[in-house]
């Protein structure tokens, strides 16, 4: 993998896609009476998007919403919507899809940004959480798969803009 530093597999992509079958029926059954809105995230969420819509047997209406994220100073992370979603949420059901919460402060900004736009409910997917560095009071309701800590790349994830397109999700070596 040139240009990529080395990387170990974490989860193999049968067992991601075993596990997106089970959200995208979890969420089927939980709206069930609703067209909810998928929100992704991109980049990172794009892929893990297009999997799990496809196992959401109720009517749902797709976005997409661009954030970058820039560290000032030692800790905090500067987060600035770069694209915004074009769908109106007043009175809809919201759900954002996102690839991995890290800090949780992305899912926190999406959070209060969705909100002004008066939706019925919100309510957020990851396919991964991550621990460790959580810095705000912020849970998926809908997680895949839960580390502990760690650099993950592939299936959207990537690595200074590499890496998206592997099929299984790696994990860096230290
Ligand atoms: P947070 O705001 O710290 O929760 O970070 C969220 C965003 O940072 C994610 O949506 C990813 O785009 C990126 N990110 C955090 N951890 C990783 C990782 O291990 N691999 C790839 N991207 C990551
Ligand atoms: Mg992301």
């Amino acid at each position: 993998m040139e240009d990529l530093p080395e990387l170990e597999k974490l989860i193999d992509s049968t067992l991601i896609a075993e596990r997106v079958r089970e959200l995208g029926k979890k969420i089927s059954s939980d709206y069930s009476d609703k067209n909810p809105v998928i929100i992704g995230v991109l980049n990172g969420g794009f892929i893990f998007l297009a999997d799990l819509v496809r196992h959401i047997t109720t009517n749902v209406r797709i976005d997409f919403i661009r954030l970058s994220s820039y560290k000032s100073g030692i800790t905090s992370e500067q987060i600035t919507l770069v694209n915004d979603i074009v769908s109106n949420l007043a009175d809809e059901h919201v759900i954002i899809v996102e690839d991995i919460v890290d800090t949780g402060e992305s899912l926190k900004y999406l959070m209060d940004h969705f909100s002004k736009k008066n939706p019925c409910s919100i309510k957020t997917c990851a396919l991964i959480d991550k621990k460790e560095r959580r810095s705000c009071s912020v849970e998926p309701d809908y997680t895949g798969f839960r580390i502990e800590s760690g650099f993950v790349v592939g299936y959207g994830m990537d690595y200074d803009g590499k890496g998206r397109n592997l099929v299984d999700i790696y994990i860096m070596k230290k």
